[in-house]
């Protein structure tokens, strides 16, 4: 074990945390990790080790560090929902703010590699364009403001910040773009969904491989990540339900008429910096523009704006 990177990926049981791990096996290198998992939730694969702990607990933070001794961080653990993070900003900021800070600092002491992922929300999203690195950061809503704090501490300890867009993959049932379809569905009522609010989705499993990718790298900084498209919500779940033959009224609403306040009308973010860094990395389309699937382009009862 004392040869062996340490790898600590913290977020382990969320949506893309599973992927990580994932991504993490099918590295060539993979044998010479020794890897722990830390979420509030039991390990939800085994690795080597699960520290199960809540991160507003600065003590039982400071004691995993200190016991684990990680050489490299994937942090990934986070308050995600930007409408609960303006409902709860107190926890926004321990758990997306002090935890990073206190995590940082650990990873600055003990020369560790940190890797942490932020959020396009970081941007005010009046640009007009896709947002490079160097573009200033402005957020406007709880959530996106304690991710550009987080970034601050951890670019201070010479760390990387991933800046992802939307996530999105057919089969991952606990997104919220996901569970709206779902709540629809039994529900029996068309889906709202946002129309006005532009984003550049990627897929999960893309997403974890870049991130593996840029734990790994011995760069710096800021780098984007985002799929190759500019999509809104709404552009997402009609192609996705055509795709897949799914009958379910979709209707166009406005960003406004969503949690929470303020949300950003164009974050879409140009990943040309990562692309450069790793040409070989792959980004797909999270949804099939329609025309590329024959099967289910009828199966849509209606789109109603
Ligand atoms: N999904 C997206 O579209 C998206 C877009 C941009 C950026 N991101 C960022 O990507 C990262 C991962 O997102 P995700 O979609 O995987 O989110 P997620 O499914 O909500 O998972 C969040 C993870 O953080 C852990 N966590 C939350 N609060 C915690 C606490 N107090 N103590 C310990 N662990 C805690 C959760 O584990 P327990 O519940 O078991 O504690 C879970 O493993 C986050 O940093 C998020 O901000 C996501």
């Amino acid at each position: 074990m004392q040869d062996r990177a340490k790898v600590l990926v913290t977020g382990s049981s969320g949506n893309l945390g599973r992927f990580v791990l994932s991504a993490l096996d099918f590295t060539p290198y993979a044998r010479n990790f020794c890897i722990a998992t830390l979420s509030r939730r039991a390990a939800a694969a085994r690795r080597d080790r699960h520290y199960r702990i809540d991160l507003t607990d600065r003590e039982a933070l400071t004691e995993c560090l200190a016991t684990f001794r990680p050489t490299k961080i994937i942090h990934l653990a986070a308050l995600s929902s930007p409408s609960e993070a303006h409902k709860h900003p107190q926890l926004a900021r321990a758990v997306n703010v002090d935890a990073v800070e206190t995590i940082a600092a650990y990873a600055e002491r003990a020369g560790a590699r940190l890797m942490m992922t932020s959020s396009d929300y970081v941007f005010d999203g009046t640009l007009g364009r896709p947002y490079r690195e160097t573009d200033a950061a402005e957020p406007q809503t709880v959530y996106g403001r304690s991710k550009l704090a987080a970034e601050a501490a951890v670019l201070r300890s010479g760390g990387v910040v991933a800046r992802l867009s939307l996530l999105h993959e057919e089969g991952v049932c606990a997104t919220t773009l996901q569970s709206l379809i779902h709540d629809a569905r039994l529900a029996r009522r068309p889906v709202s969904i946002a129309a006005d609010e532009t984003r550049s989705p990627l897929r999960f499993s893309d997403a974890a491989s870049a991130l593996v990718r840029l734990a790994f790298l011995p760069d710096r900084g800021v780098f984007h990540v985002s799929g190759p498209e500019r999509l809104s919500p709404f552009d997402i779940v009609t192609r996705e339900l055509r795709a897949t033959a799914h009958v379910l009224p979709v209707c166009r609403i406005g960003r406004d008429r969503l949690m929470p306040p303020a949300r950003p009308a164009d974050v879409s973010l140009d990943s040309s910096k990562l692309r450069a860094a790793c040409p070989d990395l792959h980004f797909a389309r999270v949804a099939p523009p329609v025309a590329e699937r024959a099967i289910g382009q009828t199966a849509l009862d209606g789109v109603a704006d």
